[in-house]
């Protein structure tokens, strides 16, 4: 009974002491005045239940549409709707670092922590690796893929074809979402190794490759707004091996560099990203070793894939739930009288096509939390006269401001591709003005220092499929007033465009 006592009050103790360290936190914090959810004042376990039940990006949503343009996420953390904001925080010179989240992106070897371009915290780091490989990506570099892409595109819609339009399987039901996945892979597979990964061969998810990069970005979606839970679990030598990893991609990548050491002879002149970046590493040998090379194609694989596919998901999808912008499109590509697949030069000068695009990427992000970032020494002085200090974390949530009626005009829940088109009440600077505006705001790809390496090679794979698809297909949903799925994590996953096609 005594001790019984002695326990009650050692817990009531305990109590009061918590609530006092939180009440007093809550008094002290430099945050107090920017509004948010009771629970965010305290911890960060509300954001992390929240992205668990994957309800983040409307919760951020409502939230700023009930308190404005700075909402409190969590103890030390500002989620900014303020599109006047985003050049500051994502700015070129790189001086809002980012944040812890992207800890979870490291990797472990040998009980060391290994950061790569994508993750790391530190721009010396993020300028001495990417340096060597920069001129890559520009649009001019490109374009070298385009017979790599097309390669893959006819084997695309020739399994199409023979799967869903053709002979007995004439009117067959197919979900294009998965298609696209296997394609966009496959592409990556075949221009950073000249060697696709056989999803569109095998029409399946071969090593499970597209469900292992789904879970693990469900995990870095709720670890990573607690990250420091990460040493416990994933990077936990104990626990490493019950999360999910990237093992089979990055073992996919690892036997094409062996194969590339045995063989160099046979793949000499191939212009794959592989070549190139050995290449990089004949001329940086204190930067570049094998091991850059190998974390050169995994980053490649695993940055470019998914996010293509999720945002031609996105674009294909609307598309086919607005018969009018279909029709549209349709017409557009059909008088440009195209070959097929077909090339780049005769896609990119079609605005109504580019116009989809865009709208595309404005609608559904491919990221769906808070970009993160950590405010520098100089502070961060909001509009509202508050001034938020070095070390907090602010960011840009792209599903929150690509929907502002402010910058992207009337009806932003709406795929609306003639937003991004002159009117005809509109002078050439007004038009001018208004794009800038909205391009200004637009996060799809990120911007600053930090702005996404490939989306040049995203933007001719993306107008290569979504020309070549609409102009050869007649394509419509199985069921119109089906929604398809979406699995909002990290990246927001689109699945189930179930369509019927038919050749016109
Ligand atoms: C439509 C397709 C794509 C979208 C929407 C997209 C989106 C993004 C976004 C939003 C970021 C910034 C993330 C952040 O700051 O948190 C980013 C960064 C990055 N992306 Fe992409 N991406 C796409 C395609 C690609 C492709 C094809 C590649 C490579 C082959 C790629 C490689 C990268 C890399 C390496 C970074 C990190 C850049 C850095 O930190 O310097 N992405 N991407």
């Amino acid at each position: 009974m005594a001790l019984a006592s002695v326990l009650l009050q050692i817990g009531t103790l305990g109590l009061v002491v918590f609530i006092t360290q939180c009440v007093l936190a809550y008094l002290r914090s430099p945050l107090k005045k920017i509004p948010g959810p009771f629970l965010a004042k305290f911890s960060d376990l509300w954001r992390l239940f929240n992205a668990y039940e994957k309800k983040h990006i409307t919760t951020q949503l409502q939230l700023h549409e009930k308190y404005g343009d700075y909402v409190q996420l969590g103890p030390n953390v500002v989620s900014v709707a303020d599109p006047s904001l985003v050049k500051t925080i994502y700015s070129t010179r790189g001086t809002f670092l980012k944040s812890d989240f992207y800890a979870i992106n490291d990797a472990m070897q040998d009980g060391k922590i290994i950061q790569n371009i994508f993750g790391t915290r530190s721009n010396e780091f993020h300028s001495k690796y990417i340096r060597p490989v920069q001129k890559l990506y520009t649009f001019q570099s490109v374009k070298e893929y385009e017979p790599v892409m097309a390669q893959s595109l006819t084997t695309f819609f020739q399994e199409l074809e023979s799967r869903f339009v053709d002979g007995a399987n004439q009117g067959k039901t197919c979900d294009i979402a998965d298609w696209i996945s296997y394609l966009t892979w496959d592409i990556l597979g075949e221009m950073t190794f000249s060697k696709p990964f056989g999803f569109m061969e095998q029409a399946t998810d071969v090593g499970g490759m597209l469900q292992t990069a789904e879970k693990n970005m469900d995990y870095q979606s709720v670890i990573g707004q607690m990250p420091f839970l990460d040493k416990w679990l994933a990077k936990n030598p104990r626990l490493a091996s019950k999360f999910p990893a990237f093992a089979a991609t990055a073992g996919f990548c690892v036997e094409r560099f062996m194969e590339r050491m045995q063989k160099l002879d046979q793949f000499e002149g191939k212009s794959d990203f592989m070549n190139h970046f050995l290449r990089a590493k004949e001329e940086h040998p204190t930067v570049v070793t094998d091991n850059e090379v190998i974390a050169y194609m995994i980053i490649n694989v695993l940055g470019g894939a998914d996010t293509t596919s999720i945002t031609t998901k996105a674009v294909v999808y609307h598309v086919l739930k607005n018969p009018a912008v279909q029709a549209r499109l349709v017409e557009e590509l059909r008088a440009a009288k195209l070959s097929h697949p077909a090339p780049y030069s005769s896609l990119e000068h079609l605005p109504y096509l580019d116009a989809c695009i865009k709208e595309g990427l404005r609608i559904h992000p491919v990221v769906g939390h808070i970009m993160e970032r950590v405010v520098p020494s100089t502070g961060l002085a909001l509009a509202n006269g508050v001034t938020l200090p070095p070390g907090t974390v602010v960011g840009v949530n792209p599903w929150v401001v690509h929907r502002r009626a402010d910058v992207y005009g009337e009806r932003p829940n709406e795929f609306l591709p003639e937003r991004w088109l002159q009117s005809k009440s509109e002078s050439n600077a007004e038009f001018e003005e208004r794009m800038k505006r909205m391009g200004d705001a637009d996060l799809s790809f990120g911007k600053g220092n930090r702005v996404c390496l490939g989306r040049p090679l995203a933007l001719v794979e993306m107008a290569k499929i979504v020309g070549t698809l609409f102009a050869k297909y007649e394509i419509e949903l199985e069921d119109p007033s089906a929604e398809w799925e979406v699995h909002p994590q990290w990246f927001v996953w689109p699945h189930k465009i179930r369509v019927k096609m038919t050749r016109y």
